[in-house]
């Protein structure tokens, strides 16, 4: 069979804080399970990535802390790396954008469409501060959201309304480092033409088979191609980032969005340097014999479809085959937010639980084409009734079965025929699960392979074997050589999703997982095969966990809302016209358990508002006789008020327990 040859690359990670689980959900797993799939399949296939080393938050960050940036982003590679590891993540190769050979390899992209007049210089006004002497690019400076309102947007976006924003839209612009007002200034800019690729563009995206979903096509059709694209400044006034390779750019880098993408080649690179091929990148890049697949999160589609491919094909190098964009994973109903404190992390996470129990439920929990929300409640129910106790379950009674009555001895190939109608079943979802994974729908794969296990649990008690080992010893022993046969195939097939179970199960069959292939679901065991011991693969959770995992997440959130609490003045608050309300009525809305409907007292009305539930321990009687915040003119704006107040009101006033932001939903009254 013809051995494709295959380039995955994953999105990468910025280096200004560390992994979280959503992350994870979006790019690094989708990633590893499609990159585990084609090796198993014999296919030449090989996972790059690195760290995402440049741009204005790392520099903002370091001058902040009064370190070197390459000080911060050090240590976040070495973290990521550490926390990669953990969730069982197959890189080839981890590379870093602060590399030589990046820099080298950005710089000649750069010269190279500059060559070919791609790149264009010209003039233009940027917000500069005179006490720093300096341009204020990103996220030096911040100001008043044009669209919201709110005032402490950065430069390039708004934290509160999550607007993109572009260079001299925000009010009131003002330096970061100073606070003072910024000023407007030239400054000689490079400009990439994009607008130049809108017509190959529009019929890449439209026509190249495979290359998106047609809601991904749709987004970038009516976002950025009917509009019109527009060139795209490609360098900045900064010392941070890879120095623009032109005789009269003193001072000047280039934009870290130019720079990042460019870290997928010279990570190939960096592999085929390891492995002795100087030149096997080439193949990769240059080459349309290969796929090149790139995994991102949704939310940078527009790099990796519009603009890449328009520096790709600038410089002559082949195109992506496939751009696999993945929805976010949220937590317990919201965002996950660095500055904001809500997240829960890769290494919090991988600290109580294995790799595995992430893996099994990001993908278990929604199509990746949908956003998954990670629900402690719900992550506990998913561990406990589809790894432990159907799946796991499964393997260990065949196992222990296996073991107490045949002396660990697989009891002969079992009735031919009935061999061959499970080989049949076990073929079927094998095609299933291949379809899924090259269809790049891994939700569908993974939940046929836990309906084999389901299978496998019902054909073990509807054939009661612990009644026929003394009634009829040999359909005993034909049931116990079927699910033998079950347990291995479920072995192999759920080895790219959950590689550590994989291996465990493959173990404890007493079988050598060194050159697994695909074709191995369907292999027979050889005669008189001894299994090995049986152990349980997972234990059902036990709330301690549950709670120490919440606990990392909510002490981030307080530790995080008691420090802004210090910055704020109190003249501001006053200006917001929030009232104290006090819950006289608490329930839970019905069909909704994840929602509480309040009844709240103000001094001049009544209102009724809803309210999420944040924690299953909370219960509607906790809520009732407390007062509470409310602001009844924004929303968004709430988010970030509760702990403001919590520190600064009146004594008598008690806040309701792990939330933040009650606001009003319906006036009543
Ligand atoms: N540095 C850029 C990517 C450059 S690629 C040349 C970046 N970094 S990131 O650290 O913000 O995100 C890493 C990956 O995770 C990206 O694919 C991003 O889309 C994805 N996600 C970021 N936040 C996410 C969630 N909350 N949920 C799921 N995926 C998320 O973007
Ligand atoms: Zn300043």
């Amino acid at each position: 069979m013809l051995r494709r040859k295959v380039l995955v690359t994953a999105a990468l990670p910025y280096a200004n804080a560390e992994l979280h689980i959503g992350h994870a959900r979006s790019t690094y797993i989708p990633a590893d399970i499609y990159v585990r799939y084609r090796r198993l399949k014999g296919d030449e296939a090989y996972y790059v990535c690195g760290t995402d080393e440049h741009g204005t938050p790392i520099s903002v960050m370091a001058e902040k802390l009064k370190v070197k940036p390459l000080e911060i982003t050090e240590k976040i590679y070495e973290r990521d790396l550490a926390d990669f590891k953990k969730l069982n993540i197959s890189f080839d190769n981890f590379s870093r954008t602060t590399r030589p050979l990046h820099y080298e390899t950005t710089q000649w992209f750069f010269k190279e469409l500059y060559s070919k007049g791609l790149i264009y210089e010209r003039e233009v006004e940027l917000p500069y501060c005179e006490k720093c002497a300096r341009y204020l690019p990103d996220r030096y400076v911040y100001g008043t959201c044009p669209y919201c309102g709110f005032e402490d947007a950065r430069g390039d976006e708004c934290d509160v309304c999550g607007r993109a924003l572009s260079i001299g839209e925000l009010v009131n612009p003002r330096c970061v480092v100073c606070k003072s007002p910024a000023i407007n200034k030239t400054s000689k800019h490079w400009f990439l033409k994009l607008s130049s690729f809108q017509d190959w563009l529009t019929e890449w995206v439209t026509n190249t088979d495979g290359l998106l979903p047609v809601t991904g096509k749709n987004y970038l059709i009516n976002q950025y191609l009917q509009p019109g694209l527009e060139d795209v400044c490609i360098s900045r006034d900064l010392d941070w980032g890879v120095p623009i390779p032109l005789p009269d750019a003193e001072g000047k880098v280039c934009y870290v969005w130019f720079d990042a993408p460019i870290g997928y080649v010279d990570s190939t690179k960096e592999l085929f340097q390891k492995l002795g091929d100087q030149d096997g990148w080439r193949e990769y890049w240059l080459r349309d014999n290969t796929e090149l697949i790139h995994f991102i999160g949704k939310g940078i589609l527009y790099h990796h479809t519009l603009f890449w491919p328009a520096v790709l094909k600038g410089v002559g190098y082949r195109l992506p085959t496939v751009i696999a964009a993945f929805s976010y994973g949220n937590l317990e109903g919201k965002k996950m937010s660095k500055s904001r404190g809500w997240y829960l992390s890769l290494k919090d996470f991988l600290d109580i639980f294995e790799a595995d129990a992430l893996r099994y439920y990001w993908i278990a929990a929604s199509p990746l084409t949908e956003d998954a929300d990670f629900v402690f409640d719900d992550f506990s129910k998913k561990y406990n009734n589809e790894l432990a106790d159907t799946l796991g379950n499964f393997i260990h009674r065949v196992l222990v079965f296996c073991a107490k009555y045949y002396n660990s001895t697989i009891p002969g190939v079992g009735e031919e025929k009935e061999l061959e109608k499970i080989e049949k079943i076990i073929e079927e979802t094998m095609i299933k699960v291949e379809n899924s994974i090259e269809g790049f729908e891994f939700r569908e794969g993974l939940l046929s392979i836990i309906g084999l296990a389901r299978f496998g649990n019902k054909l073990f008690n509807d054939n009661e074997p612990w009644h026929n080992i003394k009634n009829n010893p040999s359909k005993a022993a034909d049931t116990i050589s079927v699910c033998l046969k079950l347990v291995h195939a479920i072995a192999v097939l759920i080895n790219p999703y959950l590689p550590h179970t994989s291996l465990k199960i493959l173990d404890m069959l007493n079988l050598n997982s060194e050159n697994l292939k695909w074709s191995d679901i369907m292999k027979r065991f050889p005669e008189n095969h001894k299994i090995g011991s049986a152990t349980p693969l997972f234990h059902k959770l036990e709330e301690s966990q549950i709670s120490r995992l919440k606990n990392t997440v909510y002490s981030r959130l307080q530790s995080k809302n008691d420090s802004t609490s210090q910055q704020v003045d109190i003249k501001d608050i006053a200006n917001l016209g929030l009232k104290i309300g006090l819950i006289v009525k608490a329930e839970l809305v019905e069909d909704e358990k994840d929602f509480f409907r309040l009844e709240i007292k103000i001094s001049d009305r009544d209102i009724i508002c809803t309210k999420e539930r944040l924690t299953s321990s909370l219960k509607p009687k906790d809520l009732e006789g407390l007062k509470v915040i409310l602001n009844p003119n924004s929303f968004r704006k709430a988010e970030n008020m509760w702990s403001i107040l919590k520190v600064k009101c009146k004594e008598g006033y008690k806040p309701v327990k792990l939330d933040r932001d009650i606001s009003v939903g319906a006036v009543v009254s």
